[in-house]
């Protein structure tokens, strides 16, 4: 298991069947296979059970797509922080719009993330959200309007001021945040808008885990992050 670090390319695999079980580790190990090649960082964020195989099984990051802000003690049905800890990942998406929770929550796995050496990435839709959750300084936020999540039309392309947006709010609470963008995120030139755009990386799940050929799609998307830096 590898640190993390920026630029990236964050893989979501939500709850597609495509990225489910031993789909999960075969798609982990494209990403291991691009991030290689491209010397680019590849991190990706399985279902929670399969979070144990990507770990031992790939050298890329590995986030969870959700921690409860729990301490360990008496709760059922809880996802606890030291226990993804325990299984190998670097971190957790937060407040994912598929997984909203309370700004208490955010807040409070934030904390629970940082206390336990785990990076957390907190999402938001808009940049005033952005602003509003970046002053519970997680240690990156990600732009993602609702709105264009899975319809394959790039935020970076097709709302870049709402991505500007979102760089300059959070540079104004607190400029050593980190932003990335995601929402119908698909090509490489996508991932170049981004960067392009005051990003760090993307967030992205359809444009690769349901790509015919995922290996050429991120290939893409790595060749484009590589070009981008110049
Ligand atoms: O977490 C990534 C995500 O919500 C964007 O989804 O399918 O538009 O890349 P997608």
């Amino acid at each position: 298991m590898a640190g993390f670090s920026l630029p990236a390319i964050v893989v979501n695999f939500k709850c597609y069947l495509e990225a489910t079980g031993r789909k999960a580790l075969e798609l982990a190990r494209v990403c291991e296979k691009v991030s290689r090649e491209f010397n680019v960082t590849v991190a990706v964020a399985p279902q929670f059970t399969d979070l144990k195989a990507v770990t031992k099984e790939t050298s890329i990051p590995v986030f969870s797509q959700h921690v409860d802000p729990i301490k360990p003690g008496s709760h059922t049905g809880h996802i606890l922080v030291e226990a993804v800890k325990e299984v190998g990942v670097v971190g957790s998406l937060i407040n994912h719009s598929e997984r909203r929770v309370s700004d208490e929550a955010i807040k409070a796995a934030v904390e629970r993330l940082r206390e336990t050496g785990l990076t957390s990435i907190v999402c938001a839709d808009t940049p005033e959200t952005c602003r509003r959750l970046a002053s519970f300084n997680p240690d990156i936020i990600a732009i993602e309007p609702p709105e264009l999540i899975g319809t394959g039309i790039p935020v970076s392309k097709a709302k870049p001021e709402v991505v500007t947006g979102a760089v300059e709010a959070v540079k104004l609470v607190n400029p050593s945040i980190p932003v990335l963008c995601g929402a119908g995120i698909s090509v490489g030139g996508d991932v170049a808008a981004a960067l392009k755009l005051g990003t760090k990386g993307v967030l992205l799940a359809s444009g690769v885990v349901k790509a015919r050929e995922p290996y050429k799609v991120l290939a893409d998307m790595a060749k484009s992050l590589v070009g981008a830096l110049g």
